[in-house]
């Protein structure tokens, strides 16, 4: 085998990432080969990225077509593949207005500066945002600071002041730090609905519920990362559809643009405004490529598509809830956590050895795979994984 590419990137790549053994050559849907011509089934997707699997070929007709019109032109000029993906996403949520920036970390620095703004503009007492014990914001200096575990606040500092957090389910607790004297004490709430990176794990309906309606009748604004359970990725377009509520922002990135960058700060009713000229801003935000790629997975997840996620969430937890070693499964759609006696570490290994690429999310297996990953890929997937659980 040819080492090089290890040995190559040990040697001139950032030691940032605890890569797997693996180095891809090409891929087709949910199929991936590396170097060596090994097949591997994606059940990652890049991390809840490449929606329809890899080069899949609408998509790759979608963004092709727009590379040969112009990759590039900068936001000071108007750009069609923008505009129409943000009329596509405004449509599909109720959201007012949509910032366009590359990443997840980019998205939620976004609505934190809008959430801030529109405190500053409407005179509020306080620009603190509570966020949720365990979540994950992502990794700029202030997305660091907005997530809600101490693991990641140390090294970095000085951090950004003004986040402050909840334990996760618990209505008194949060509400003990939103409100002080009776009066609201913060700008805004932000929660992942399914907590990704914290371990798959899923906020209770009747909790979210009230803490919306909470933020609501007290002009405090309700934020969601979306990031990763966006985009169908837990069976409806948006998760916040399944909560039965409409937050004021809604920030995504991941599989929105189906495997190229591009994230968004999608803005409700009131605060649609808020951001104006020359108070934000990105050189690549709403690049016409990435945009024009995210507008063709947009337009292609629709209620079929969605019923089949549902159908493969069902699928998955049947075939393996029944594994021996599996102690539960957490998560929506096919964004999964399987909590599992053996080291998640170890199940992972196997997994890869056998030909399937399976993620962590702290001590769990973790299950993203392509919204259409074919059926009979699925199966042989699970097949793989229930025998690495049950080894
Ligand atoms: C919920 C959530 N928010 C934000 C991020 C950061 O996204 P990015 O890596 O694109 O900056 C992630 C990434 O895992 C995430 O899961």
């Amino acid at each position: 085998m040819d080492n090089s590419i290890f040995e190559k990137d040990k040697q001139y790549i950032a030691n940032t990432y605890g890569r797997f053994p693996v180095a891809v050559k090409s891929g087709k849907g949910s199929i991936i080969y590396d170097i060596e011509g090994k097949r591997y089934i994606d059940m990652g997707s890049g991390i809840a990225t490449n929606s329809f699997g890899i080069c899949d070929d609408e998509w790759t007709k979608a963004i092709t077509a727009q590379l040969s019109e112009y990759a590039h032109v900068s936001n000071l000029y108007y750009s069609e593949p923008q505009v129409k993906l943000a009329e596509l996403l405004c449509r599909r949520t109720g959201m007012k207005k949509i910032f366009f920036g590359n990443s997840g970390a980019e998205a939620n620095e976004g609505a934190i500066k809008a959430a801030r703004k529109y405190a500053s503009d409407n005179g509020k007492p306080s620009q603190k945002i509570i966020t949720l014990v365990n979540s994950f914001h992502g990794r700029t200096v202030t997305t660091l600071s907005a997530t809600g575990q101490d693991v990641f606040h140390h090294d970095f500092g000085p951090f950004t002041e003004g986040f402050d957090y909840a334990p996760a389910n618990d209505i008194e607790a949060i509400q003990e730090k939103m409100f002080k004297d009776g009066k609201p004490d913060c700008a805004a709430v932000m929660v992942e609905l399914v907590q990704g990176e914290g371990g798959v794990l899923e906020l209770e309906y009747e909790y979210v519920k009230e803490l919306y309606d909470l933020c609501k009748a007290n002009d405090i604004l309700f934020i969601v990362d979306e990031v990763q359970t966006g985009n169908g990725r837990t069976g409806t377009l948006y998760c916040y559809e399944q909560y039965d509520i409409l937050p004021d922002i809604v920030t995504t990135a991941k599989g929105l643009g189906g495997g190229l960058p591009i994230g968004a700060v999608m803005l409700g009713e009131k605060v649609a405004n808020t951001l104006t000229a020359g108070t934000h801003g990105s050189t690549f935000g709403g690049n016409p490529i990435c945009a024009a790629g995210a507008y063709n997975i947009i337009s292609r997840i629709d209620n079929k598509l969605l019923l089949e996620v549902q159908a493969k969430n069902r699928y998955i937890i049947e075939k393996l809830g029944k594994v021996p070693g599996v102690e539960y499964i957490s998560g929506k759609g096919l964004m999964l956590g399987i909590k599992t006696t053996r080291p998640a570490k170890e199940v992972i290994s196997t997994c890869i050895a056998s030909g399937v690429l399976v993620l962590s999310a702290k001590d769990k297996v973790r299950l993203l795979p392509a919204l259409n990953i074919p059926m009979d890929i699925l199966k042989e997937a699970v097949e793989i994984i229930a025998a690495a659980i049950n080894n």
